[in-house]
């Protein structure tokens, strides 16, 4: 199977698992439930569950418990985007292909919808293990681990040096790579350990799986800082232009584009050879890996 075809079945399944976890009715929180919703199903590539997926898939685990988790890390990554596009924030207009959430519902609505996302996420992680479909104590490290992922020294502190930078018009490399680590390599590093927990892969294992994690996660936002001065408008979903638009110090801007492209194949490479002594069930996680790096090319 193609890396293309496998994103496009991961796909199908997040849609339909989501479409199964928000199916509850609203009651009389129709308006946030709607607005959390709208950019929940507004497509998107679904890395971050691709990668828990293929990575139990790597330890010989089980997709479908990994599907759940997944969902959950897209739930998170969608609030995530919701609050990186408010006025406060990259004031921008456009994700997904669709007017942003706060353009739509308004800066309370989106702000919450955020929230909403972020916290139903947890029910989400812990449920499985609630009702025995999980070892709890599995369970409870993923929910650690993912909060401390995307916490205060994690995405979160990663957006914030975000602002930071921007406001002070400029940063060094070594701010820059601590910056986009934490902003954007840290939740694809728990998607990645994630998929491995649940697959209860050994210490060894989920060591390889993290320098992977590690090195991917840092070329995926590379690639998106290139895709920011490269990309259509149409096909990207969102603004071009932007990161420039705003003064924000990327990859793209300190490297230029052919500097950044050959980092994010260097650490590409890295991925690959940190996982080289996995074997064939570990392919499709290969796959993802080079389809994050060459989308920028
Ligand atoms: C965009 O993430 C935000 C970053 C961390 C760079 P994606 O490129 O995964 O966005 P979607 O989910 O496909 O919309
Ligand atoms: C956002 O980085 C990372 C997170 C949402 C945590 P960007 O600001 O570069 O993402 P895009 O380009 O708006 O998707
Ligand atoms: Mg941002
Ligand atoms: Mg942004
Ligand atoms: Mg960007």
């Amino acid at each position: 199977m193609t890396t293309a075809h496998y994103l496009d079945q991961i796909a199908a399944a997040v849609e339909h698992r989501l479409r199964e976890i928000t199916a509850a009715p609203p009651g009389p929180y129709a308006l946030v439930k709607e607005a959390m919703e709208y950019l929940l199903f507004a497509g998107g590539k679904r890395i971050r569950p691709s990668l828990c997926i293929a990575s139990a898939e790597a330890c010989g685990g089980d997709t479908d418990l990994a599907l759940t988790y997944g969902c959950a890390l897209e739930m998170i990554h969608t609030y995530t985007l919701i609050h990186d596009d408010l006025p406060a924030m990259d004031n921008s207009p456009l994700r997904r292909g669709r007017a942003t959430c706060h353009v739509v519902y308004g800066d309370a609505q989106a702000l919450l919808a955020g929230c909403g996302l972020l916290t139903w996420a947890y029910e989400v992680m812990a449920r499985p293990g609630v009702e025995g479909r999980v070892d709890p104590a599995i369970a409870v490290r993923i929910i650690a681990e993912t909060s401390h992922a995307i916490g205060w020294s994690g995405t979160m502190g990663g957006q914030s040096l975000d602002m930071i930078f921007t406001l002070r018009g400029q940063a060094s490399v070594e701010e820059l790579e601590l910056m986009e680590n934490a902003k954007t390599a840290k939740l694809l590093i728990a998607a990645i350990r994630n998929g491995a927990l649940l697959a209860r892969a050994n210490d060894q294992a989920l060591a390889r799986l993290t320098t992977f994690g590690e090195k991917i996660g840092l070329a995926f936002q590379v690639a998106d800082d290139v895709l920011d001065v490269t990309a259509d408008e149409a096909k990207l979903g969102k603004p071009v232009g932007a990161d420039v638009q705003q003064g924000k110090t990327t990859y793209a801007d300190r490297l230029g584009l052919d500097g950044a492209r050959a980092f994010a194949r260097q650490l590409l490479d890295e991925a690959l050879a940190a996982i080289a002594s996995f074997d064939a069930q570990a392919d499709h996680l290969r796959g993802l890996a080079r389809f994050i790096v060459e989308r920028a090319y």
